[in-house]
């Protein structure tokens, strides 16, 4: 019979180090797809939705093609600039170059410092560490309390600003359903922008953010019952809060690549009008 003293020991070395040992890790399972997988994912959106902003076209699928699309990089469309039926007036006159550079620093800044994202590339940029039970590749952490890092504390107001752009975006599905010229109807692209429009409302009704402003800094639910239903409400959106941050933003990229496609004629917006 074996016992337990017979049995092979497998010596555990605890307490690595900041700043790398030798061993970074004892862990043998593929702890490395998921920073892998969050670098490639993060680095091709940022990568697209640079381009896209640049590009400064084919982002309004108008009149002449009896639809009303426009991307969610470019929506509100602002500036003067803006291809004509793609924005409500002239409203920034003296912006002359992409209309996109003038607002995406408010879904970029509400993605940038969310606390989900910044979990996902601390780890997958930054090694701090790149995983649990591997070591970190910094020698020193002092948190989110320095320059540039407690910039992340501005993430409600990025939250305030995310639920502007969120009405936008949904307010441009609605319109959607209009084609000119054949009257209302349904269309993929109308589909596309409802969506994305859904997908960015969970994205930010299970932030973090809003789950605490919904439901933080009550000592008791029994006096403020509307706020502990609400909180309840959106506790189980903020347990899939990683999965709708994934799903949103791989959508909207989807989206402006949709509508450039069909703003450049490559393909045609399939639906009908009622
Ligand atoms: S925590 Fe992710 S959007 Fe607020």
């Amino acid at each position: 019979m074996t016992t337990l003293e017979d049995a092979k020991v497998t010596p555990v070395v605890l307490g690595g180090v900041r700043g790398g040992p030798s061993v970074p890790t004892l862990r043998k399972d593929r702890w490395w797809i998921q920073p892998v997988f969050t670098v490639s994912v993060l680095a091709a959106f940022v990568a697209y939705a640079t381009w896209a902003a640049f590009v400064n076209n084919n982002y309004f699928v108008g009149a002449a093609q009896h639809r009303d699309l426009i991307s969610p990089f470019y929506s509100p469309c602002l500036t003067a600039t803006c291809v004509p039926g793609s924005h409500p007036g002239s409203i920034i006159t003296w912006w002359t170059i992409s209309p996109a550079l003038l607002i995406l620093i408010f879904p970029l800044g509400f993605r940038l410092t969310c606390y989900y994202y910044r979990k996902a590339y601390y780890r997958s940029f930054w090694w701090a560490p790149p995983a649990c039970a591997v070591s970190d590749a910094h020698g020193s952490y002092s948190g989110e309390s320095k320059f540039p890092l407690f910039f992340q504390n501005i993430h409600r107001y990025f939250f305030y600003a995310g639920l502007v752009f969120n009405t936008i975006l949904t307010i441009d599905a609605i319109v959607a359903f209009r084609q000119p010229g054949d009257g209302l109807g349904f269309s993929v692209g109308t589909a596309v922008l409802l969506i994305n429009a859904t997908l960015l409302w969970l994205y930010s009704l299970s932030c973090h953010a809003c789950r605490h402003l919904c439901g933080g800094g009550v000592k008791q639910f029994s006096a403020a019952p509307i706020r502990h239903r609400i909180w309840k409400t959106l506790t189980p959106l903020n347990a899939k809060h990683m999965v709708f941050a994934w799903m949103s933003l791989v959508f909207v990229a989807l989206t402006d690549v949709y509508v450039r496609l069909v703003a450049s004629g490559a393909i045609h917006d399939y639906g009908f009008h009622f």
